[in-house]
């Protein structure tokens, strides 16, 4: 073949997605499937935004609004920024990638968990760098120390993934403080908490980086519309920081990368906060539900401060995933995320918790 893909290409490989629903029906034969595998929102969307989304398919032939203008001015009014701070794309997976194509030049590094969302380092070598994989410390926890110390002069990005995918579990207030204060001004800090809202700010010791960011111009803030608005087929993610850099990470934007229907989306669920609010209860209570029946079946776990639970199933945990599979139940086996023995199981509608557990003791 005449056509030379760059090498960093060559050696991508590809993003282990939950596996779809029509997808394993159709392997299976199965009528019915419960996907417990990508952390989506069992409760749907906001009705409000489904309402918005039908009033734009009338008007698919024009191009949606490349400013943005009123999605981010909801977001910014509710989060007491200013516009220009804030950048917008086709979930916060292109911001990753857009933040790395701002960034990253050949040789340069970024740095973060062994154990975190894969799309860091995919974005980092796609755009050329090298991706620095901390290790985990014994409890899971990303090793802020450790990926303090990996800094040199290389360096231009490091990801503090709070609640971190897929382990669950949260920088706490203090020892993100004091990681930030090691990390030189010309590093860029990407916090992502696209779980933002399933971890609870007042009793978790959950630290509030929006007030932070006027202290830390060097810092990126990522959420979604994906999990706790229900929008993840819609696919909507926003960056907040400095507007000076956000006005470059518009530019690399294109401008049409958040369509109509999801603009008119995202901005009637954000006015919906009732429905955030029944997510994370029904949540807080599935996750009782599968502590409790997972210690009942002597299965550890990492306590999540996240919509998703690492358990670990203590045997090879592909051979967990295909049993389930067989029995209509879709969740991640670890071993595709760097946890061995583990299967990460999305906390779903109490009935399919009720139903994977039931998979999960079969197949055990
Ligand atoms: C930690 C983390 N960041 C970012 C994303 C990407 O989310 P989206 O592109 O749907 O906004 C995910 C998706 O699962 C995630 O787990």
């Amino acid at each position: 073949m005449g056509i030379k893909i760059r090498k960093e290409i060559v050696s991508l490989s590809s993003y282990p997605a939950g596996k779809p629903i029509s997808e394993v029906k159709r392997e299976y034969g199965l009528n019915e499937v419960i996907k417990l595998a990508s952390n989506e929102n069992p409760l749907g969307c906001s009705k409000k935004a489904t309402e918005a989304a039908q009033n734009v398919s009338e008007q698919l032939n024009l191009y949606p609004d490349p400013s943005m203008y009123t999605l981010k001015k909801d977001i910014a009014e509710k989060l007491n920024v200013d516009s220009d701070q804030i950048f917008c794309g086709t979930g916060t997976d292109l911001l990753i990638r857009i933040i790395c194509t701002a960034i990253i030049d050949e040789n340069d590094e970024s740095i973060m968990g062994e154990v975190t969302f894969s799309r860091y380092k995919d974005a980092t070598e796609m755009a050329g760098g090298k991706a620095v994989l901390i290790p985990m410390r014994d409890d899971y926890g990303l090793d802020l120390d450790e990926m303090a110390k990996a800094i040199n002069p290389n360096t231009k990005i490091v990801w503090v993934c709070s609640p971190n995918n897929p382990t669950g579990k949260i920088v706490g207030e203090k020892e993100l403080k004091s990681f930030i204060d090691k990390v030189p001004e010309d590093v860029l800090i990407v916090m992502d908490e696209a779980y933002y809202e399933y971890a609870d700010v007042n009793g978790d010791n959950y630290p509030d980086t929006l007030s932070e960011l006027s202290n830390y111009p060097n810092m990126v803030i990522l959420r979604t519309f994906s999990k706790a608005y229900g929008l993840a087929g819609l696919r909507v993610g926003y960056g907040i920081c400095s507007s000076y850099l956000a006005g470059y990470f518009n530019r690399v934007l294109g401008p049409f990368d958040v369509n109509a229907v999801a603009q008119a989306a995202a901005i009637a669920a954000l006015k919906d906060s009732e429905f955030v609010q029944k997510s994370i209860e029904l949540n807080e209570k599935g996750k009782k539900y599968l502590y409790s029946e997972f210690d009942s079946m002597g299965l550890p776990y990492i306590e999540t401060h996240a919509n998703f639970i690492a358990v670990n199933v203590l045997c090879d945990d592909n051979t967990i995933f295909k049993e389930l599979l067989k029995r209509g139940i879709i969740v991640k086996p670890g071993s595709a995320l760097g946890m061995p023995e583990f299967i990460r199981v999305s906390i779903g509608a109490m009935e399919d918790n009720k139903k994977f557990i039931e998979a999960l003791k079969a197949v055990k």
